[in-house]
């Protein structure tokens, strides 16, 4: 029979047969209880983990949650780059993540021996990393940052600052474009975002001609284009609330439109086409997390994160220095 660490190597997860009957809320809300665990969320995840958790929120959130949380176990249900974060953060904690193989495309166009070929091409530039990538990019950037607080910690630089931006090249457009900066850009994206069919959007725009376009800037520069909101996750829902529209055509991750129709339930959300023959705009990453492999990481506290000291002291500076501009910033 093989062993744990055979079975995670292969599946991710530990994938030991869970009784059909069984009522997994139940069991994970008890399970919560008896670690003194939390799980946090991101909003890409399915409708009942989101529904689950203790806490449901976009990259800077998590990342803020869980540098604070007085749980023992940090139960992450997003991807691999966010348990990381998590773990980094909060080294000293226990980090599970449902399922080690929910990676990340965009991190993946990221490896560290070719990004530190390209530092080493540009000398004397500050390199902001995007939180989307693995802990030894994190380890060889100065400050980190996310969708929400992105143009934030560009404009906290001096302006005449030589920048290195990535390793999303969309977002890094759109910052450069927001904040007049000149901005050397790694050539990374996301798969999720960079799908979206402009042609498709616009007919859907004429069929509805009171919907608002709302797209997460990890779109490419066509659809943002076209936008009438650009913003995070978090920054695309509280729009979405405060909005005195009632129909929005939504270009990210459809997991979001979850708490968008529970938030607004009288508004009608209607996610943006792709350019395939699929109408679904699912990142497969973070929908390898299920209910399923929720119970087992926390029955089994397996997987969980597991990273090198020297690295993750390395990675936790820039992490940091996002953390306490956005908190001067109020973000
Ligand atoms: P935010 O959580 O910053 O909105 O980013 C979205 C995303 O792509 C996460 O993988
Ligand atoms: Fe990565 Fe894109 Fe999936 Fe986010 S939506 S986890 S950036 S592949």
């Amino acid at each position: 029979m093989p062993g744990t660490e055979a079975i995670l190597a292969e599946k991710g997860f530990l994938d030991y047969a869970i009784d059909p009957g069984m009522d997994l809320f139940a069991e994970i809300e008890r399970l919560k209880k008896e670690k003194n665990a939390i799980i946090l969320a991101h909003y890409y995840q399915d409708a009942d983990i989101q529904d689950i958790a203790d806490y449901i929120g976009d990259s800077l959130g998590l990342s803020q949650e869980a540098a604070k949380t007085g749980a023992d176990v940090i139960v992450f249900a997003g991807v691999h780059f966010m348990a990381e974060t998590a773990k980094i953060l909060s080294p000293q904690k226990k980090v599970l993540l449902p399922d080690l193989k929910a990676g990340c495309s965009l991190a993946d166009t990221c490896p560290p021996d070719q990004f530190k070929v390209f530092k080493e091409q540009h000398p004397g530039h500050t390199v902001i990393m995007y939180v989307n990538s693995t802990a030894e990019i994190k380890a060889m950037s100065d400050i980190v940052c996310t969708s929400t607080n992105a143009v934030a910690i560009v404009e906290s630089l001096p302006k005449d600052e030589k920048i290195i931006f990535g390793p999303d090249k969309n977002l890094g457009r759109y910052v450069a474009k927001k904040t007049g900066r000149d901005l050397v850009l790694w050539d990374g994206a996301c798969m999720v975002h960079e799908i979206f069919s402009r042609e498709k959007i616009v007919k859907l725009k004429n069929r509805y001609p009171q919907a608002k376009l709302i797209a997460h800037p990890e779109c490419e520069e066509p659809i943002l284009k076209e936008a009438d909101y650009i913003g995070s996750t978090t920054g695309l829902l509280k729009y979405t609330i405060s909005s005195p529209d009632n129909e929005f055509i939504v270009a990210t991750e459809s997991g979001i439109l979850h708490q968008m129709q529970k938030a607004s339930p009288h508004k009608t959300f209607i996610p943006a086409p792709p350019d395939n023959n699929c109408a679904c705009n699912d990142c497969p990453h973070m929908k390898r997390n299920t209910l399923e492999k929720l119970y087992l990481c926390m029955e089994y506290e397996q997987p969980k994160i597991l990273l090198p000291e020297a690295l993750m002291d390395q990675a936790r500076k820039p992490i940091e220095r996002m953390l306490e501009i956005s908190a001067q910033k109020g973000l």
